[in-house]
């Protein structure tokens, strides 16, 4: 097993459900790679059993050690990958990872790597599936800051300006307000006019001492030329390392509405900490789905919810490209704009 990208709250909850049904169902040997595919290129393993798992059910973070190494950055990256898997004689692969982790684990696959991924990131954005592990945690920790911002919005009578993460898709965002009762959401996949920001506000406060919460999905950006936006570092799978926007969104609502505003960045907290039992439950379903691909023989696949059952979907298919927010509860979040 490894597990790869940003953390994510029930990676351990899925590695204990891969060692419960393969050592004790299929009486399987189990072999963990520290930190995503480093580990791997590295040779830097770690014997795993149901017992190195004792305890980790409600524990955030991963055991294993995660990184964003991308062995197709690597020369001779993907051979190392399968001379070291040989050499430890790895029967089937368990990749845990959200995009770029299945990207590589999907491009092995077709190279006849024996893999089986399992859809990680606490930004719902993997294709495929219905959602991924991680998300409902991240999302209830937003709603939980929300929720205290409303008390100190409406003491001071102030805009707050919630950043939240989400890259590509507004998934965590749209979810936060609407559950957290925000006046506005801003997510990567509609770019915004400030203008059009500030009228909302303003309809907003127009009305009363009504503060105004607006949750800004770190990916969002603005309509082209309409606000400047500073950039950041690059990392080993060309992603922009984010955070920020929500600041300098803040900046432009005070200067030009003239109300006091502040940003407040929850950034990792949202990653850390306890799964929620909903990510529990299902993090513990995909482990166990899994081991059953594993056992099967079905490799190249990924395990996937979809109506409410875990099924097995070509990794191809869930890694050619992001799930965007649907533009439907983009819509209910929009009832309540303002
Ligand atoms: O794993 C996805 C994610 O949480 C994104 O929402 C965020 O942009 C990124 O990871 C942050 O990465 P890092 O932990 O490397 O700063």
């Amino acid at each position: 097993m490894l597990t790869g990208g940003g953390d994510c709250p029930g990676l351990n909850a899925v590695m204990r459900a891969v060692a419960r049904k393969s050592e004790s169902v299929y009486g399987d040997e189990l072999l963990g790679f520290r930190d995503g595919w480093r580990g791997v290129l590295e040779d830097d393993t770690v014997p795993l059993s149901i017992q190195s798992f004792r305890g980790t059910l409600p524990r955030g973070g991963t055991i294993l050690g995660s990184s964003r190494t991308n062995p197709y950055k690597i020369d001779g990256g993907p051979d190392r990958v399968r001379e070291v898997l040989a050499a430890n004689s790895v029967d089937a692969l368990v990749a845990i990872g959200g995009e770029d982790t299945l990207g590589v684990a999907a491009r092995l696959a077709a190279e006849d790597v024996a893999v089986v991924g399992v859809p990680k990131t606490i930004d719902n954005d993997l294709n495929a599936t219905e959602l991924t592990f991680g998300f409902n945690t991240a999302v209830q920790i937003c709603v939980d800051a929300i929720d205290r911002l409303h008390t100190t919005a409406e003491s001071h009578d102030r805009v707050m300006v919630v950043e939240v993460m989400g890259r590509h898709a507004g998934h965590i965002a749209t979810w936060a307000a609407i559950a957290g009762g925000a006046t506005l959401v801003l997510v990567p996949e509609e770019p915004f006019h400030i203008d059009e920001v500030c009228d909302v506000i303003r309809h907003r406060h127009e009305g009363g001492r009504y503060a105004s919460i607006v949750v800004i999905a770190e990916g969002a950006t603005p309509q082209e030329g309409t606000l400047a936006v500073a950039s950041g570092e690059v990392d080993a799978f060309g992603h922009v390392r984010l955070g920020g926007i929500g600041d300098q969104v803040a900046q432009a609502i005070e200067a030009r509405t003239g109300y006091e505003t502040r940003a407040i960045v929850l950034g990792h907290v949202q990653r850390g900490g306890t799964p929620t039992a909903f990510d529990r439950v299902l993090a513990t379903r995909f482990g166990i789905a899994a081991a059953e691909a594993v056992h099967d023989g079905d490799f190249g696949k990924m395990v996937a919810l979809r109506s409410g059952d875990i099924v097995r979907v070509p990794l191809s298919e869930a890694t050619a490209e992001l799930k965007l927010v649907d533009p439907a509860i983009l819509d209910v979040a929009k009832v309540f704009f303002g």
